[in-house]
């Protein structure tokens, strides 16, 4: 049995196929502000299942690098993959076509709502 096989599936959530583990993988991903390298060729991947921390401190590049997932940004530089197939993620809809959904850090937008809803919203809005 191979690692996808063994990863709980969230139900609801759009079913990855078998047989491969790496769900996401980013290589060598950076993104440039103006003045600004925010992100500098980041390597991140992710299996079926696996929940992650980003820690860092103010400024590391967190958040620019989760919104280049969510599809924030058309001019990210280096590659993402998705069930090993490269995807271009330069749009939030071309995200949520992958199921990629975001909860932004802005507490008034979900300010009357439970954690759990909020970040189903971001998947289902
Ligand atoms: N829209 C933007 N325009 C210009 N610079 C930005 C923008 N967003 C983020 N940055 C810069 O990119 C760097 C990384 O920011 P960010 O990803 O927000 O860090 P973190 O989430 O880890 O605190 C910081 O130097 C920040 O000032
Ligand atoms: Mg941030």
């Amino acid at each position: 049995m191979n690692e996808a096989d063994e990863a709980p599936k969230p139900s609801g959530m759009a079913q990855l196929p078998k047989g491969i583990g790496i769900a996401l993988r980013m290589e060598g991903v950076s993104k440039r502000f103006p003045g600004t390298l925010a992100v500098d060729r980041v390597d991140f991947e992710v299996s079926a299942g696996e929940v992650h921390a980003l820690v860092g401190e103010n400024g590391a590049g967190k958040s620019t690098l989760m919104k280049m997932l969510a599809g924030a940004f058309s001019d990210y530089t280096g590659r993402i993959r998705i069930s090993g197939k490269e995807v271009a993620l330069h749009s939030p809809a071309a995200a949520k076509s992958f199921g990629i959904g975001m909860v932004h850090q802005e507490l008034s937008l979900a300010r009357r709502s439970a954690s759990r809803k909020t970040c189903w919203r971001a998947v289902f809005p």
